[in-house]
């Protein structure tokens, strides 16, 4: 279901709200990107090591790459990407979400609907949403040569859940996983806006399990030369993480942390490891 912008209208009181009540509460500006994702942040919860790979699988196919990221929303994310990629564009379909709630619109987000009006072609493209039942994988690949998607375990991407490109020319080159912003919001909800006890917050925590899937997708001819640039990128350590990330590591969701109740994570690499396939 889509957002309404009476919701989002909503959403901005109760942030207003928050702000007025919580406003010497250390770090609660950190904590609002989790707490209003839309509003204030991103859906999905990343690093700067994110940002890092995705600039440097764009340059694995071009110096100056060009990229688009579809559903940008604000463009908390694309605003990151731009200072490693300057001519990161963004696509949004929503034109009411920046003018009803007087929010600055830059010349970089064009408003716009993927289903039918990505214009030209890029070298990346982003896909961090699709809605449930709507399917315009077709569109994107004859767009780009590498797809870089993130979708919730609950999969609200397309028919069937569809975010999978194999089938459109591309195969799949690496996946990592990063928390979902829901267990994040109900740590910090938990820890500092609520009256429960320690041991408490600390077994809710144990519940934690839900969490997003990075795919990158690309033409075969790029398959190596990225997994190199992400092999060799790993062994780097990030400069100056961003600041929200502090609130990452607080609440136990650090690099290569494990998630411990799904039974699948018992193998999983961890939280930001990249899987490389074959
Ligand atoms: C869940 S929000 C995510 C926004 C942002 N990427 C983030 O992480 O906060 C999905 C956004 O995709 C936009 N959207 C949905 N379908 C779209 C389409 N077909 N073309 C462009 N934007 C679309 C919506 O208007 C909404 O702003």
């Amino acid at each position: 279901m889509p957002f309404l912008i009476d919701d989002i209208i909503s959403a901005q009181k109760e942030l207003d709200r928050f702000r007025s009540t919580f406003h010497k509460h250390k770090n609660s500006v950190d904590h609002e990107r989790f707490i209003f994702p839309f509003l204030c942040g991103s859906y999905f919860t990343y690093r700067k090591i994110d940002v890092e790979r995705i600039a440097s699988i764009a340059k694995t196919v071009s110096k100056d790459p060009t990229y688009l990221d579809i559903g940008c929303g604000y463009g908390d994310f694309l605003e990151k990407v731009r200072q490693y990629l300057p001519n990161a564009e963004g696509m949004e379909k929503s034109a009411e979400m920046f003018f009803k709630l007087g929010r600055y619109k830059p010349d970089y987000i064009k408003i716009g609907d993927a289903y039918n009006e990505i214009e030209k072609k890029y070298d990346v493209i982003f896909v961090g949403w699709m809605e449930p039942g709507v399917d315009y994988r077709d569109k994107i690949a004859k767009k780009t040569e590498v797809i870089i998607t993130t979708f919730d375990k609950g999969g609200q991407c397309g028919i069937n859940g569809g975010c999978e490109f194999e089938g459109f020319g591309y195969e799949r080159v690496a996946s990592w996983i990063t928390p979902s912003w829901i267990d994040v919001n109900t740590e910090l909800m938990n820890r500092y806006y609520s009256k429960i006890s320690d041991e408490t917050v600390k077994s809710l925590s144990e519940l934690r399990g839900a969490h997003n899937l990075w795919y990158v997708y690309s033409k075969p001819k790029y398959k190596e030369g990225i997994k190199e640039k992400l092999r060799r990128q790993e062994k780097n350590q990030v400069d100056l993480p961003y600041p929200h990330e502090k609130i990452l590591d607080e609440c136990g969701f650090e690099v290569g942390e494990l998630l411990r109740v799904s039974p699948s994570s018992q193998s999983s690499p961890g939280l930001w490891k990249i899987n490389f396939d074959i």
